[in-house]
């Protein structure tokens, strides 16, 4: 609605522009707001005060002009005048039935597909493969897997990347251990994280096995087989590991999603080749690197992105610029969305420059860094244990449903032990996403099991709540949300019932803002400010208890909508909902 108002306006600025009323070189930036008093208006706009200056007139004057040259619209009921020049718009309640009318009546809930659709690219979760998945990488798998289904939903081609750090010089060392007492390392290998520090113990305390590992790396990189083999294993072993998280998440990566570093290897010695040709490679201490003008360091130095080492070894930004010619060249990609710690902002900035000077991804492909901060602990001090080392995912998940299992039945003791478990799985694993994608990615966040599992507030189980309120309704009378052809039709009569339907008519635009800008937790925000007002419309319109019968009918349908968008707002999250709990 908003934006319909503001184009009812723009074109009444350009009317007035060829009138000679308004300066021909404007172009503002239409503003338009939610009325803060709904007797004056459901919208305002003060683009009339922003104007009367270059059109040299008083604000009402001017006001009164762009109302008259604005050209009607179905949807607007009526444009008043307020002050010193507001313009205020009411809303056809009546269209907004009607709109919401035809939201129940389509599977998609009238969210239109977008035209044209887009193939993107989305590089997320990514671990490397060497250690166990950790807390860090959580933000990164649940972000981007919100993500990849909003612009799934709206009918976009995604194709899902797991750069996962399956390469360098750390194998060489796994390897070494592996190799060393291949009986221990299969039972130890169960558990990663040990087995990595094991490794590295070995590592740090003894040269030969040091030197042992180095010249692991040189064979890995030579393609000796008895290497690769034992690479294999690992990293089978590893990425088992990564899917047992993701399933348990209930992340829509899978397997053939695996695309990690060693894939490029054979293209990195072309990447140089080709970066030389285009002459923008540069050697400095034995290094090559690009050096381009806009990166520079706090002295004003120019930094360098190196591509290859003295010693002839490749880097993270070199796969990198492979990565993107392929998702150019084999994937067709139009956009690439990179879900990495905020922290790899220069580098992709870097990279990103480089492959488009150099000619490895076209001007039109777009290449984004959805940049994250850290998790930290409640103690707002980087998420660790008690004893300093890293919380292992499947740990922090067992937690996570055991609380949830214990909140759930002392709300619920009558729940038999298998449902408890299915709702606790739900709640506790909804939890733990919610909080994170409620966040804006790009601010640092505290995770605190308390708060995300608490049944009020901006939280999973609050709006999980809230959408078996709506299902119960409808339990009640036993029948589905999903057909209501049978009742007379919407009509808006009380405020709260107003403003809900304009609430609902919102998704649609709320699900483009979040797949243009990568940000979920605008899409949280919706839903929870959507199960607010339904709460106040409950408490203010009776349902089951209407006075009549087409009243009651009216309320089901804004029911079942609500209930159908806190639904479908919530699988896009990745987050199940539940009939009852
Ligand atoms: N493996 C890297 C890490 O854990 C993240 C990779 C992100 N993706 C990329 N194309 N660089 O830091």
């Amino acid at each position: 609605m908003k934006n319909l108002i503001s184009q009812l306006l723009a074109e009444a600025v350009e009317t007035l522009k060829s009138q000679g009323v308004l300066p021909a070189d404007l172009s503002p930036s239409i503003q338009v707001e939610n009325a803060r008093d709904k007797a004056h208006g459901d919208f305002a706009s003060n683009l009339a005060m922003m104007l009367a200056k270059p059109a040299g007139m008083k604000p009402r004057d001017l006001a009164e002009k762009l109302v008259a040259a604005m050209p009607a619209h179905e949807a607007v009921a009526q444009v008043n005048i307020a002050g010193p020049g507001f313009i205020n718009i009411f809303q056809d309640s009546a269209w907004l039935a009607g709109q919401l009318e035809s939201a129940l009546a389509d599977e998609h809930l009238s969210v239109a597909p977008a035209n044209p659709p887009q193939r993107v690219v989305i590089d997320y979760s990514s671990p490397n493969l060497a250690k166990e998945m950790h807390v860090g990488h959580l933000r990164s798998t649940i972000i981007g897997d919100a993500v990849a289904r909003i612009l799934e939903f709206l009918g976009h081609e995604v194709i899902r990347q797991n750069h996962v750090g399956d390469w360098g010089t750390q194998f060489g060392m796994l390897l070494a251990y592996l190799e060393e007492n291949p009986v221990a390392a299969e039972s130890e290998l169960g558990d990663l994280e040990n087995f990595y520090r094991q490794a590295k113990k070995r590592f740090d305390e003894d040269a030969t096995f040091a030197d042992r590992a180095r010249e692991r790396v040189v064979q890995l990189q030579a393609g000796d087989q008895a290497c690769l083999d034992l690479w294999h294993t690992f990293n089978d072993i590893s990425l088992g590991h990564c899917q047992a998280v993701y399933d348990r998440l209930g992340v829509s990566l899978r397997r053939d999603d695996v695309r990690g570093e060693s894939a490029y290897n054979d293209e990195l010695a072309d990447i140089v080749r080709q970066l030389e040709a285009t002459g923008l490679l540069t050697e400095s201490e034995g290094a090559r690197c690009v050096f381009l003008d806009q990166f520079t360091n706090s002295e004003g130095k120019p930094l360098p992105v190196i591509v290859q080492k003295a010693g002839g070894g490749y880097l993270y930004a070199t796969t990198d610029l492979a990565a993107m010619r392929y998702r150019n060249n084999a994937l067709h990609a139009d956009r690439v969305l990179y879900f990495v710690d905020q922290r790899q902002a220069l580098h992709f900035q870097q990279v990103f420059a480089v492959a488009r000077k150099a000619g490895f991804v076209p001007e039109s492909m777009e290449l984004e860094h959805m940049g994250f901060g850290t998790m930290n602990g409640a103690d707002g001090k980087p998420f660790k244990t008690r004893d300093g080392g890293t919380v292992k995912l499947a740990d922090l998940l067992e937690e996570a449903e055991q609380r949830a299992y214990r909140l759930v039945q002392e709300k619920n003791p009558d729940l038999s032990a298998d449902e408890l478990r299915r709702i606790a799985k739900a709640v506790g694993i909804g939890a733990v996403k919610y909080a994170d994608l409620s966040k804006h990615r790009s601010s640092d966040y505290s995770f605190n099991f308390e708060l995300m599992l608490s049944f009020e507030g901006n939280t999973a189980p609050y709006l999980m709540y809230a959408y078996t309120r709506v299902a119960s309704i409808f339990r009640k009378l036993e029948r589905s949300m999903n057909n209501l052809d049978d009742l007379a039709p919407l009509k808006l009569e009380a405020d709260a019932e107003t403003e809900l339907a304009a609430h609902l008519a919102q998704f649609g635009n709320t699900l483009n803002y979040v797949a243009r800008e990568g940000t979920p937790h605008v899409l949280c925000t919706y839903l929870y400010e959507l199960a607010g007002r339904f709460s106040s419309f409950y408490e203010q319109c009776p349902v089951l208890a209407a006075e009549r019968a087409e009243q009651r009918d009216s309320r089901l349908r804004l029911s079942a909508l609500t209930g159908r968008t806190l639904r479908q707002g919530l699988n896009l999250l990745g987050i199940d909902t539940l009939e009852r709990m």
